[in-house]
């Protein structure tokens, strides 16, 4: 998490607001281990923060412990702007964690992120909410404190945090950094309707007990050591070759008509092509940001995806671009 600004310009810097900017996250390794006890599944993952952003912002609420949510942007539609909002529930958290800070907060979310889509948009929005409540109650709270209520929010809340290049494991919420020098482009197709993840997980739970569908990925930390060699080189080619998500064909039994897409992002010129997380998002790797734009207007001639957005990879995490 950077909890500054460095090199992007500050929007009114000194007014009465916190505004933090979260990035959405692909996965580029998803490997699911069994079923845990606790309804989670065993997770060996890597993570890569995409400049696609949502905007937080959290200022004085009316007197009192209340808690106040606005929605705006492209992606807010059928959003909740209630305690079923992940952002909510991030300011929420902080300030029983906090018992004693009385103050309430007016939130409003940007959002540009799609709902959803496995681009871990409500996590984002519990990250930036979660930073931007410590930042406008000014508590003195470390960064393992933060990780581990965002670990509580929701398994891909302590990445938006972080963000860059990430190995996860437990849930998601164990996390190794990558550090790569090398920014990556890629396409994001985005469908037209969401798909539950809770639901990914248990086709796949379904598919595995029905014998049609075996682990594929790596699901032990060791065995992505290619996959991060490659980043850390910028080697695109190898890249290509071992991106991979076991919730896949879950994710293409539910909404088959993402076969499409990714077949019209490998023509449009992609290196590769897979869904996003638990999807409907699909993620085309480009060789370059040049090609990256030509695959975006192909892949929206294609008319297979709502929106396809190119989008570099290995951003920030959650971080504060303005404070009173
Ligand atoms: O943690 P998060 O709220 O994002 O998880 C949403 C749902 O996705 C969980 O309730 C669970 O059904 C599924 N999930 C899972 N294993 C994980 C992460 C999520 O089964 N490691």
């Amino acid at each position: 998490m950077d909890g500054t600004v460095s090199d992007e310009p500050s929007d009114k810097l000194g007014g009465d607001h916190v505004h933090v900017r979260v990035p959405a996250k692909i996965n580029l390794h998803l490997g699911v281990g069994p079923l845990r006890p606790d309804g989670f599944h065993e997770l060996t993952t890597v993570f890569q923060a995409v400049g696609l952003y949502d905007d937080i912002t959290a200022s004085a609420g009316t007197p009192g412990p209340a808690i106040g949510l606005s929605l705006s942007g492209p992606e807010a539609a059928g959003v909740p702007a209630d305690e079923r909002n992940l952002a909510w529930r991030a300011a929420d958290l902080l300030a029983k964690h906090r018992r004693g800070s009385r103050a309430g907060v007016a939130l409003s979310v940007s959002k540009a992120i799609p709902v959803a889509a496995g681009l871990a948009g409500g996590s984002a929005d519990a990250a930036g909410a979660l930073l931007a409540c410590k930042e406008l109650w000014k508590l003195d709270i470390d960064e393992a404190e933060l990780d581990l209520l965002a670990a509580e929010l929701g398994s891909d809340v302590t990445f938006a945090l972080h963000g860059r290049t990430a190995l996860g494991t437990g849930r998601g919420e164990r996390l190794r950094p990558i550090d790569t020098p090398h920014e990556f482009h890629w396409v994001l197709a985005a469908a037209s309707a969401g798909l539950s993840t809770p639901a990914v997980y248990r086709e796949l739970d379904r598919q595995r007990a029905a014998g049609s569908e075996r682990t594929t990925a790596a699901t032990s930390a060791g065995e992505v050591a290619p996959l991060l060699a490659a980043l850390v080189a910028g080697d695109y080619g190898a890249l290509g070759e071992l991106l991979i998500n076991d919730l896949q064909p879950a994710a293409l039994a539910l909404a088959p008509q993402l076969s499409r897409t990714l077949k019209a992002g490998t023509e449009a010129g992609a290196l590769a092509g897979l869904v996003s997380g638990s999807g409907p998002t699909c993620a085309f790797l480009a060789p370059n940001r040049i090609a990256a734009a030509a695959i975006a207007t192909e892949l929206k001639a294609s008319a297979t995806c709502r929106l396809a957005i190119p989008v570099v990879g290995n951003v920030h995490g959650a971080r504060v671009l303005a404070s009173p």
